[in-house]
């Protein structure tokens, strides 16, 4: 594990897209697990205007609202797009996020499983966290799945993404996210933790150990992550 602590958001933004550049040179068919949410924005923008050959790029995102239609303006799906995907030269075939519209949500992922497999894994994963140290929506339970499944999201995750909202009955209820066990199974892992509401999640990641109710916190098991971190998050 390593931890990187950076002056501000941008220094870590660009700290994280030149990682995401060398990987895709030194391999043009790399496969990307990418998250959404506030965090990544940054690195996005800097991987926009490096203007880079994403043609042989695979992407897998690691969570979509499940119900929620594409063409809404909170679906992942629509994030992507109107935040990165619309803006590289990436083949849309070679774009993965699971399917909230699916009617069967376990046959979607199943099919989501399968189809990580069959591009050969994920080459590096991007990731952010929540303030309850969900990854993924892989929230704080008992128990965590390996694989990708259907989560019923917790109450705090609600309220915390109710910002993106009208108000916070209108956040799904449950989502589709990959599992800890495709994201542990990257071969490579970056982490990006910025601002003073991830201050908390991050002491107790280092102190407290792994445990089920801080998914984040078996990222420490995984041989090569990366925690990118701005001051303000480091607690400085
Ligand atoms: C979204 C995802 C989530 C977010 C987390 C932090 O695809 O994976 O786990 O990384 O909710 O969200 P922000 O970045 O908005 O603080």
């Amino acid at each position: 594990m390593r931890k990187v602590v950076l002056k501000d958001y941008e220094e870590m933004c660009k700290y994280a897209s030149n990682i995401v550049e060398q990987q895709i040179k030194s391999n043009p068919k790399s496969v990307l697990g990418l998250p959404t949410g506030s965090t990544p924005i940054g690195m996005y923008r800097d991987l926009i205007r490096k203007n880079l050959d994403f043609s042989g790029v695979t992407t897998f995102n690691l969570d979509e609202y499940y119900g929620l239609p594409k063409s809404n303006d909170q679906s992942y799906d629509y994030f992507m797009r109107s935040m990165f995907f619309n803006y590289i030269n990436i083949d849309k075939n070679n774009i993965n996020i699971p399917n909230g519209e699916a009617p069967d949500a376990a046959e979607e992922c199943a099919r989501y499983d399968a189809a990580i497999i069959a591009a050969g894994g994920i080459d590096l994963q991007v990731l952010g966290v929540g303030v309850n140290g969900h990854i993924g929506f892989n929230e704080p339970a008992d128990a965590l799945s390996p694989t990708t499944n259907l989560v019923k999201l917790t109450p705090s995750t609600i309220e915390v993404n109710s910002r993106f909202f009208d108000k916070a009955e209108d956040v799904p209820k449950t989502a589709i996210t990959m599992g800890m066990g495709n994201i542990l199974q990257a071969k490579k892992i970056i982490i990006l933790v910025n601002g003073k509401s991830k201050t908390d999640i991050l002491k107790r990641t280092f102190s407290e150990g792994v445990t089920t109710q801080n998914p984040s916190s078996f990222l420490l098991l995984h041989p090569d992550v990366t925690y990118i971190v701005d001051e303000e998050a480091n607690g400085a």
